[in-house]
């Protein structure tokens, strides 16, 4: 297993591009199940996650070829398996696509459930409810899900939920109701710029799809559908890591293949935050465009609360709150989609945050300097979250368990480390953890135990507002009965 090494404390400075979706990708790379030739796709990242899908379909009769550059070719020579193994299914929840397409092309799809993750339940009630709307016969039996359908017909689907609608869920539905006999309508479908990606895959194989983007879509089934070419749509939610990347270390980032359209909350947030972006069209009418982020001394701390599309996503919910730890002074951040996404919380006041949790919300007390420390790694944006944390702290850090970050993002540190970050990757070992990271007793734990005590100022809630109040130096704990009176004042 690797771990990062990161040495922060430099600001970033160059050009990026951002890579091919991730979630555009998987559920794309799925709907060549149902293509009656192959599929050709461009700008898919190389990523654990497509590699693993890429070898749940190969399980399914799919072959998948990389090319030259970043395409990826897929084609059915086998169009009989009808089972997702849960071996390769509990790796990535994203395999759960292959349910409608197999559904809809072969009559019957044995998939196992993906079950929770650290991220929270993830269940999939509303994708199983769309599904037997369209005639689907859906049984849970030893962990799978088996759902058969000799014909499947089109319907009326309602697809909201108590945390709004299902990105992958309407893909399957969407899925399912493309070889559908006659007209099926979904309310409450998902409107993230994935699901419409997927739309436009489905249309260019010769579904008949409209409304995409919205979330009432209307699909007219269609006896067969053909392979196609697709280009996969730019990355949102890397793109808003980059340029976090940039405004956390102060730095100035450049970052290209940007759709800004799928950004609009994200680019609002950090122009709250007082990040100072500029925005260049790649030329006339292109809906991709290059960002400059412009380096700021002081970000302004704000509350932001994570929804479905065209809200702020909940997959730079994390990233935002490394941000946000070093604004000057107290913000709030809410997820109203994975309401338990707090995983990274713990571990960024590792790093020298003061934050600390209220229920879906955490509280973000901002603070001058984050610090070197071990961190772990919970989930993909969680990982992501750290990494930024630790390119903005003084010192060395560790990341532990990377892996998370290596499903979603492609070579990450190599091109952080073109902007100037200083990140090695290196086998998870105590020989490879810094010197500066292996205190001994007494002396050095007592320093630095004092002042991560100094950095967590209390927070009050006063007449319904959060309020930070400093912590009486006489309430700092003695460690060996030096360092108390040395306040390093990490607090503002
Ligand atoms: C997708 C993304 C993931 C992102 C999430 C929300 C992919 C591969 N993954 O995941 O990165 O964080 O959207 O934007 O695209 N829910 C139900 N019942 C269901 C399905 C979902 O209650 O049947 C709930 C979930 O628990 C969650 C919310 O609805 O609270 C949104 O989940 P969903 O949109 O389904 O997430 P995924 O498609 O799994």
């Amino acid at each position: 297993m690797d771990m990062f090494v990161v040495r922060g404390g430099q600001p970033l400075n160059g050009r990026v591009r951002v890579s091919g979706s991730k979630n555009a990708a998987l559920p794309i790379m799925a709907a060549s199940l149902m293509a009656d030739g192959p599929v050709i796709l461009h700008d898919v990242p190389r990523l654990v996650d497509v590699r693993t899908l890429a070898q749940l379909l190969g399980t399914l009769g799919v072959v998948s070829e990389r090319q030259a550059d970043d395409s990826l070719r897929l084609e059915v020579i086998d169009a009989t398996p009808i089972v997702a193994d849960y071996e390769l299914v509990r790796q990535m929840r994203a395999s759960i696509c292959v349910l409608g397409p197999l559904l809809a092309r072969r009559g019957k799809a044995i998939v196992s459930l993906p079950g929770g993750c650290n991220i929270g339940d993830r269940p999939i009630d509303l994708h199983l409810k769309g599904l037997s709307a369209l005639g689907a016969d859906i049984r849970i039996e030893r962990g799978y899900v088996i759902a058969t359908a000799k014909r499947l017909r089109g319907s009326r689907v309602f697809l909201g939920g108590s945390f709004g609608s299902t990105v992958t869920g309407t893909c399957n539905v969407l899925a399912a109701a493309a070889l559908a006999d006659g007209v099926t309508t979904i309310e409450s479908a998902a409107c993230e710029p994935e699901v419409a990606d997927y739309g436009r895959l489905l249309n260019a194989m010769g579904a008949r799809v409209e409304g995409l983007g919205t979330p009432f879509l209307r699909i007219e089934g269609v006896q067969s559908l053909s392979g196609a070419e697709h280009d996969v749509i730019p990355d949102r939610i890397e793109a808003a890591t980059l340029l976090i990347a940039g405004a956390i270390t102060r730095g100035e980032v450049v970052v290209e293949n940007v759709c800004t359209a799928h950004l609009s909350a994200v680019l609002d947030k950090l122009n709250d935050v007082g990040i100072r972006i500029g925005i260049s069209e790649d030329s006339a009418g292109s809906d991709r465009s290059t960002l400059h982020v412009l380096p700021t001394a002081d970000l302004k701390p704000t509350e932001c609360s994570a929804l479905p599309y065209p809200g702020l996503p909940t997959d730079v919910q994390a990233q935002f709150m490394a941000l946000l730890s070093r604004a000057d002074g107290i913000s709030v951040v809410t997820d109203k989609v994975f309401p338990d996404r707090f995983m990274h919380v713990a571990e960024l006041v590792r790093l020298g945050a003061t934050i600390h949790r209220e229920g879906q919300s955490a509280i973000v007390n901002g603070v001058d300097r984050l610090h070197g420390a071990c961190v772990m790694a919970s989930d993909l944006r969680a990982s992501a979250a750290l990494v930024l944390a630790a390119m903005a702290a003084d010192g060395e850090s560790v990341i532990r368990r990377i892996y998370h970050l290596d499903r979603g993002y492609e070579r990450l540190e190599e091109r952080l480390n073109a902007l100037g970050a200083d990140i090695q990757r290196v086998e998870d070992s105590a020989e490879n953890v810094p010197a500066s990271l292996r205190l001994t007793q007494p002396a050095e734990s007592a320093g630095l135990l004092t002042s991560t005590f100094n950095s967590a100022a209390i927070i009050k809630l006063e007449n319904g507002r959060h309020v930070r109040v400093d912590r009486p130096e006489s309430a700092l704990p003695t460690i060996g009965g030096s360092g108390s009176s040395a306040n390093h004042g990490v607090t503002r």
